[in-house]
């Protein structure tokens, strides 16, 4: 069986290969970050029709910084163009918008509008789409190390009770389920440092597709696939 009844509850992706297409065409990396962003909404929006409750996107990481500060303060800028683009849209359709990462290195014109965009739709309970910005899944899990042993010091918490059920109440992510499936476009078979705790359990789909080039068809076919996957989850099945 497939379709929206057996399908991901909850798809994570990381959106790669947008520099590679934009130099295929012999065009600046940041035309590709554009064209990117431009695929976004056709994702957001066919997720109610595959059964996708929740979309998780990976946007930027905390290694991204490692980039030209031209790619960078680029990427920055188109952020802060799409949530002003995007924030009516998303609103209109339902979506209920969170952000993921370390805000610390933004700068403010950003962080005002990505609380914006989380206010505007905070009310809304349809696609719960997250978007990774400034996240890496280390930095993530050693800020929530720092707030828990803070709870210790503070004697909140006790060090007995730290268990699977405490550390991920300290996560970005606390009120997210786990990705059921994780995508990652362009080719590239690993992780980079995206959700780790998370997706512990995670069906995983490397696909040869570049981001820009990534459609709502596309995820579809990866969802029904998913649908026919057998997940254990370590157990046998009897
Ligand atoms: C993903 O595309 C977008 C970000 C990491 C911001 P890339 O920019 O990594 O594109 P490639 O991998 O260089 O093609
Ligand atoms: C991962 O892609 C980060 C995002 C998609 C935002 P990268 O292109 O930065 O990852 P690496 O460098 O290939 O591992
Ligand atoms: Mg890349």
């Amino acid at each position: 069986m497939s379709g929206p009844d057996c399908g991901p509850r909850h798809v994570a992706i990381i959106m790669d290969g947008n520099g590679r297409w934009a130099q295929a065409r012999g065009r600046p990396r940041l035309f590709g970050h554009h064209a990117g962003a431009r695929r976004v909404r056709e994702v957001v929006e066919c997720c109610p029709a595959l059964g996708v409750k929740y979309l998780t996107i990976f946007a930027f990481s905390t290694e991204n910084w490692k980039r030209t500060q031209v790619e960078v303060a680029g990427l920055m800028s188109l952020f802060r163009r799409y949530i002003s683009k995007e924030m009516k849209a998303l609103a209109a359709k339902n979506v209920r918008v969170r952000f993921i990462g370390d805000r610390v290195r933004l700068d403010a014109k950003l962080i005002n509008l990505m609380d914006a965009l989380e206010r505007e739709t905070a009310e809304n309970d349809g696609t719960h789409l997250t978007i990774a910005l400034n996240y890496g899944s280390r930095d993530e899990v050693a800020r929530a190390i720092r707030r828990l042993a803070q709870d210790v010091a503070d004697g909140r918490l006790d060090p007995a009770d730290v268990d699977e059920e405490t550390l991920p109440r300290y996560l970005d992510t606390h009120v997210l389920p786990d990705p059921d499936l994780v995508i990652r476009t362009s080719g590239e078979a690993r992780i980079s440092n995206f959700l780790l705790w998370q997706s512990a359990y995670a069906e995983y789909e490397f696909i040869d597709t570049l981001w820009p080039d990534f459609t709502a068809e596309e995820l579809a076919a990866l969802c029904q696939s998913y649908g026919r996957r057998d997940r254990r989850f370590g157990a046998v099945k009897p």
